[in-house]
């Protein structure tokens, strides 16, 4: 497997119940280095651009209003495989189908608030980074 590059974020939920201490400390003990991080608030354009994926699902405003709703927490998580071992620490999109001891099984209450965000693709990840750090 190659050393690999992802984005995660810590959402504005994962911010304001100081979860992110927690995140960070999930994916650095599991050998994964954090080799950029960056607090910031997306307007909702810029939501809407990031999860452009999903425009026109009966989700999505929710989910642009939530993401803008606060700070969020960027970072570039680097290792080997590292896209899906960081999905793997995050859990399942769904927190009641998050396998127990994933941050969304511990900490999440409802689909869409789920305190983290993780690249699903070499693609997606190199999009994001871009995204969120690109001209930094
Ligand atoms: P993410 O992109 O944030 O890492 O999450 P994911 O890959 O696990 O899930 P995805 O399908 O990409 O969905 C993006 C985010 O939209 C919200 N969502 N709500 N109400 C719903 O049915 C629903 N489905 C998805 C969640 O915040 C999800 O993480
Ligand atoms: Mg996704």
């Amino acid at each position: 497997m190659a050393i690999e590059r992802t984005f995660s974020m810590v959402k504005p939920d994962g911010v304001d119940r100081g979860l992110i201490g927690e995140v960070l400390r999930r994916y650095e003990s599991n050998g994964l280095k954090i080799s950029a991080l960056r607090m910031t608030r997306l307007v909702p354009g810029r939501t809407q651009e990031f999860y452009g994926m999903h425009r026109g699902k009966p989700f999505f405003d929710e989910l642009v209003a939530f993401v803008s709703s606060g700070p969020v927490v960027g970072m570039v998580v680097e290792g080997e495989d590292a896209i899906r071992r960081v999905r793997d620490i995050m859990g399942a999109t769904n927190y009641k189908q998050a396998i127990p001891g994933t941050i969304r099984a511990e900490f999440a209450r409802e689909i869409t608030r789920n305190i983290v965000h993780g690249s699903d693709s070499p693609e997606s990840a190199a999009r994001e980074i871009e995204f969120f750090f690109g001209g930094t």
